[in-house]
């Protein structure tokens, strides 16, 4: 069993860079803080069920805080989690991505908040991610989608990435952001 990653003395959480979503809002992207345990529980709870389903492959009524401890401590070592806030501090999306051992490239996840679909959040935090998996010579991004997540799969097609069976998995589909390309539109 993994375990949370030792917790040690943080700085206050960084403001992060101001972006501006389609509808005129002004939001924040800053890494993720150990200070986000409640705040990811109610971002989690604004999640449709489907969406729950379609990140975490289960069905779950709550994050719980165990589960959302574990998801704010990240170990810089292992990989990176960001965040999108708005006005109010509230989170509204977020991502991240974790090294892969053996290789150059590391596993994505991405969600934001149903309420913003379309705004761009989705598209800030992948070209966040992108960004620093550049910095650290990374040359993929994958992530595993269900086949039915349409969502998802369009998304990601449309920012770059390629899409794959998975051997003798029917029900998803592996995605893959090649960062020795040029990504046009992230
Ligand atoms: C997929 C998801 C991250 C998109 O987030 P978003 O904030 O709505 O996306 P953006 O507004 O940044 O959209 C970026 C581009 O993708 C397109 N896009 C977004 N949702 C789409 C959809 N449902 N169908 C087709 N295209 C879509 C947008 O049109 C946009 O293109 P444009 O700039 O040309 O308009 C969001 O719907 C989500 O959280 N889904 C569930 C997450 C999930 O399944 N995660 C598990 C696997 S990692």
């Amino acid at each position: 069993m993994s375990h949370p990653a030792p917790i040690r003395p943080q700085p206050r959480p960084s403001r992060g860079r101001a972006f501006r979503a389609a509808n005129g809002e002004v939001f924040r992207l800053r890494a993720i803080h150990p200070d986000d345990v409640s705040g990811l529980q109610r971002a989690f709870a604004r999640l449709t069920p489907e969406q729950v389903r379609q990140r975490t492959f289960h069905r779950m009524r709550e994050l719980s805080t165990e589960a959302a401890t574990r998801l704010v401590r990240v170990d810089p070592a292992q990989g990176v989690a960001y965040v999108i806030v708005d006005a109010a501090g509230e989170i509204r999306g977020e991502a991240r991505f974790h090294l892969d051992a053996d290789r150059p490239s590391a596993e994505f996840a991405v969600i934001t908040d149903p309420a913003l679909a379309g705004q761009g959040l989705g598209r800030a935090l992948m070209k966040r991610l992108v960004s620093e998996a550049r910095k650290r010579g990374l040359h993929e991004l994958w992530g595993t989608v269900l086949a039915q997540n349409a969502q998802m799969l369009d998304f990601s097609r449309l920012l770059g990435a390629s899409r794959e069976l998975v051997a003798d998995e029917p029900d998803v589909v592996r995605v893959r952001f090649d960062l020795s390309r040029r990504l046009r539109r992230l």
